[in-house]
């Protein structure tokens, strides 16, 4: 079957380093890639949407020697860990068809045959790289990446050496790639080409060093033992293992293979527009259709790093925000070829502006009026209105191809621009009518039908067009309006919606945020998460107390005592009352200012120590009846505990 007959999409996400936890930036292109996989999938493509891990190379090996883990534990529990990559997709409702880590033993196996073929073909040959190298540390370094002409791990001195490696001949290549991204629409945005000749293709492609000695965790080169494959030859092949390129693992290279579009970030267009096709060509493989290289999601004008300490944490704000309203955030705010400044206050405006305001009211006012009017169901007995209704019908029925052409050039926002449009339309379009004064009189009960259908009709196609952005609302507007269809075909033109449709009402799709309460919050969340992160402050100790004499000292009557019961002080957040024993047979009181540090379930039996000849003294109205010791630093307090094996009314000497 040719190309253009077939009916597939295949798409990809760069693959992530799991050497950190992955943050809003790294979201952003996984939402857009879901997003354009979902619009395919809608429109019948047979969609193959891949994303992975690409878990080898220096950087991981180093960090795992730092946790005292194995690099493959290491990569796992970034991984497939707790709050790691996979619970991340799952949680931002990624629709991914396959996940590739580059330490699956298919993937490992495949890389080696591909390395010898290029080898064996002439295209990859042993050379020695030139670099400086540092003892201490056995590694290499390029000129660039020292620091202050230092080594960059230790800041030792460094020395000029030489290592047998492998070489791939990319200067080959220089011309038919020039071609390629010259000649072609290979490469977008178009910015993105003149970036890549001027600056890298035209002063010169050097041959790359695609093999290193320093250290061991890659694909190994099987016919050169000693010799790890370059992580990068490892990572970009993983768009074709993971369809079952050179493997057995999977059988899909010849349904997806060439991919219809990577996605991938501005900084990786060099990789993906230069040295993956050389080496596509080298293998004799069909190249991908496109490589779109994205902008950034930037911090304060800079990129978000975990070392600067300035990443904004996807869970977070899917935890207070939805999922849905922050795909939409991404997808809405930024244009997807360029970089885009984070801030609160712009992501809590979209959801109140868009989400909110225009999405929100819509479907609520126009559900809410016809249960009001009509009972929740529409009369099939219409009138039409055409020069009220010709504006409103025209956008909404012209959508669909608008929003198309958008997507198809990967431009979310525009597209998402078009939808917002008829969501504005429509709700002028309640004003312009005004349902409740044609509801007041009984003859215009048809005319108020119509407008509601209109209305109605206008959010099935809005709602249905947002679903590869936002498929749990759309699943929401759905269910509101009687689960009409919305497939792709249903969407170019008005009246798919049955006459006689009813309505079910719901709570608020999006409530609206106070800006100022919410930015506050989150403020108060950064900092605690900056502290969390730099480790707990050390306390200044505190001045030392006077000297007591012996016989004073023991006058404090210290007790072991067996927690029997304990509960939170009503209208207190601070106070838990204790009931005791004493070793006397009579429950003691005790009322102790610890509830942000312990739940009253977790002290239940524990032994504990109490000052027990203290006067008694009111505490909100409640007797307390002496002190349990705790010891206390900073944020720290434990309360002092003994083995359960001392018994109730010991007296502490
Ligand atoms: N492992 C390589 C990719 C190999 S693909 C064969 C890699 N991994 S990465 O985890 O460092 O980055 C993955 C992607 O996340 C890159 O496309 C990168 O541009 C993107 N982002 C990381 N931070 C980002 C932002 N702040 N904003 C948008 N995307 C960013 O590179």
């Amino acid at each position: 079957m040719c190309d253009r007959c077939k009916n597939t999409f295949y798409i990809t996400t760069p693959i992530y380093y799991p050497s950190d936890k992955l943050h809003i930036g790294h979201t952003y292109c996984t939402v857009a890639a879901d997003t354009m996989a979902r619009y395919k999938r809608m429109r019948g493509y047979d969609v193959m949407f891949l994303t992975g891990t690409d878990e080898h190379g220096q950087k991981i090996e180093t960090k795992a020697k730092e946790a005292g883990v194995t690099p493959q534990q290491f990569v796992d529990n970034i991984v497939t860990g707790q709050g790691g990559v996979l619970d991340l997709w799952k949680l931002m409702n990624i629709s991914n068809d396959r996940f590739i880590r580059t330490t699956d033993p298919y993937h490992v196996a495949a890389v080696q045959k591909i390395f010898k073929k290029m080898y064996e073909n002439g295209d990859i040959y042993k050379g020695s790289y030139k670099g400086k190298y540092c003892t201490p540390c056995e590694s290499f370094w390029t000129e660039s990446q020292l620091k202050d002409g230092k080594c960059p791990d230790c800041g030792r001195e460094v020395t000029d050496a030489e290592e047998e490696a492998y070489f791939f001949r990319l200067s080959k290549y220089a011309k038919p790639v020039r071609d390629l991204l010259t000649n072609t629409d290979f490469l977008e945005p178009k910015s993105r080409v003149n970036e890549m000749v001027n600056n890298f293709i035209d002063p010169g492609l050097e041959d790359l060093c695609v093999s290193r000695t320093s250290f061991t965790w890659g694909v190994p080169v099987d016919f050169d033992p000693g010799h790890v494959v370059y992580v990068w030859v490892d990572a970009l092949f993983n768009y074709t293992t993971a369809l079952g390129f050179m493997n057995d693992t999977y059988h899909e290279y010849d349904k997806f293979w060439p991919a219809d579009v990577h996605f991938v970030g501005k900084e990786i267009v060099r990789f993906h527009s230069i040295i993956w096709p050389a080496m596509l060509m080298s293998m004799g493989m069909p190249l991908p259709k496109k490589v779109y290289g994205h902008g950034w999601l930037l911090l304060d004008g800079g990129k978000m790093s975990k070392s600067k300490g300035n990443v904004v944490d996807p869970y977070l704000l899917a935890e207070r925000y939805g999922v849905d309203a922050l795909r939409f955030f991404l997808m809405r705010t930024f244009p997807f070829g360029s970089d885009g400044n984070f801030s609160n206050e712009l992501l809590i405006s979209c959801i109140n502006t868009d989400l909110a305001n225009d999405l929100g009211n819509l479907v609520s006012r126009t559900v809410a009026m016809v249960q009001k009017y009509f009972g929740g169901t529409l009369p099939a007995a219409q009138e039409a209105d055409e020069a009220l209704d010709q504006p409103l019908v025209e956008l909404a029925s012209g959508l669909r191809e608008k929003y198309e052409a958008q997507m198809e050039a990967y431009q979310f926002q525009n597209a998402l621009a078009e939808v917002f449009k008829v969501i504005s339309r429509a709700n002028k379009y309640i004003d312009e009518n005004a349902p409740w004064v044609l509801a007041k009189d009984e003859a215009k009960k048809p005319r108020l039908a119509r407008v509601l259908y209109n209305l109605l009709e206008t959010v099935r196609i809005c709602g249905a067009l947002l679903e590869p952005v936002m498929p749990d609302t759309t699943a929401k507007i759905m269910a509101r309006l009687g689960e009409p269809a919305h497939g792709w075909d249903t969407l170019a033109a008005f009246g798919a919606l049955p006459a006689d449709v009813t309505v079910a009402g719901g709570e608020a799709l999006f409530p609206r945020i106070d800006m100022a309460k919410e930015l506050e919050a989150l403020e108060e969340l950064h900092q605690k998460a900056l502290a969390a992160a730099a480790g707990p402050k050390e306390e200044p100790l505190p001045e030392p107390l006077p000297p007591v004499d012996f016989d004073t000292f023991c006058k404090v009557e210290m007790t072991v005592v067996k927690v029997l019961s304990c509960e939170k002080v009503k209208k207190s957040d601070k106070l838990l009352k204790f009931q005791l024993d004493d070793g006397t047979g009579t429950p003691r009181q005790i009322l102790s200012g610890i509830a942000k540090y312990y739940q009253p379930e977790e002290l239940l039996g524990k032994t504990l120590v109490a000052v027990t000849n203290l006067p008694p003294r009111k505490m909100m109205g409640q007797e307390s009846c002496g002190m349990i010791l705790s010891a206390e630093r900073g944020e720290t307090l434990k309360l002092v505990m003994l083995d359960d094996s001392v018994p109730a009314g010991a007296r502490l000497v």
